[in-house]
C-alpha cells in the first residue's frame, strides 16, 4: 500500500509546479515542509482553503516552514485558478500564490504519497485526491499526517498550532496536552525522572494526585 507514515523520509520527487519545475529535497532544504493536496482546480472548498493558506504564508515563514500544494490539473490550469484564488482574497487577480502548487496531472504524486479519495471521482470515474497534510522536519522525515475527505475543509489554524507543538516537542522534552495554545503549561514527558524534569524546567513541575496515586499528570510552564 503506497503512502507515507511517519518518520518516513520524504520522497525526493521531481515536479512541475506554479514556481517551475522542482526537486522536493532541494525545495525543502534545511527548512520545515508542509505539503497540502487538494482534490481538482476551480473548486470551492479547495479555493477556500488556498486562499486561508496564501494570508498565513507569513506565518509558516516565521516558524521556517516552507509550504507547496498538490492538485490534479496542469500547471495552467493553476495559474489561471490562482487568480481565482487571489481574488476571493480581494486581491489583484495575480497568478501568483505566495507558494507553489504542483501539478499532479496524471495522479502519479497522489498514488505514491497515498492520497486518492475513493468516494469523490471526476467525470471519468477517476478518483480525485483527498486533504492530505504532511509537515516535514529539517531532516526531511515525516512528523506529522493529517488525512481528510474531498468533502471537508481542513482547519488552517489548527495547522499552525500543531506546527508550534511539533517544533516545541522536537526541541524539549515535553509533549502538549488536549487543546494547547502556544504559551500555555505542557507536559513532561513519560520518560523523564523526576529529578531530571526538575533540573530542565526550572520554572517548576506541578504534579497532579490522581487516585491512582502514580505521578504521570506533570505539567510545566512553555519552555523558551
Ligand atoms: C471542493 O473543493 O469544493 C470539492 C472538491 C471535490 C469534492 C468535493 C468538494
Amino acid at each position: 500500500m503506497p503512502g507515507l507514515l511517519l518518520g518516513d523520509e520524504a520522497p525526493n520527487f521531481e515536479a512541475d509546479t506554479t514556481q517551475g519545475r522542482i526537486r522536493f529535497h532541494d525545495f525543502l532544504g534545511d527548512s520545515w515542509g508542509i505539503l497540502f493536496s487538494h482534490p481538482r482546480d476551480f473548486t470551492p472548498v479547495c479555493t477556500t482553503e488556498l486562499g486561508r493558506a496564501a494570508k498565513l504564508a507569513a506565518e509558516f515563514s516565521k516558524r521556517n516552514v516552507k509550504m507547496i500544494a498538490l492538485s490534479i490539473d496542469s500547471v495552467q490550469d493553476h495559474l489561471s485558478w490562482c487568480k481565482d484564488i487571489n481574488a476571493y482574497n480581494g486581491e489583484q487577480p495575480a497568478e501568483k500564490l505566495p507558494f507553489p502548487i504542483i501539478a499532479d496531472k496524471n495522479r502519479e504524486l497522489a498514488v505514491q504519497l497515498g492520497m486518492l479519495d475513493p468516494d469523490e471521482q471526476d467525470k471519468d470515474g477517476m478518483p480525485l485526491t483527498a486533504r492530505v497534510v504532511f509537515v516535514f522536519g529539517p531532516d526531511k522525515k515525516l512528523k506529522l499526517s493529517i488525512l481528510y475527505p474531498a468533502t471537508t475543509g481542513r482547519n488552517f489554524d489548527e495547522i499552525l498550532r500543531v506546527v508550534d507543538s511539533l517544533q516545541l516537542t522536537a526541541y524539549k522534552k515535553v509533549a502538549t496536552p488536549v487543546d494547547w495554545k502556544p504559551g500555555d503549561s505542557v507536559m513532561v514527558v513519560p520518560t523523564l525522572a523526576d529529578e531530571e524534569a526538575k533540573k530542565l524546567f526550572p520554572k517548576g513541575v506541578f504534579t497532579k494526585e490522581l487516585p491512582s496515586g502514580k505521578k504521570y499528570l506533570r505539567y510545566t510552564p512553555q519552555p523558551e
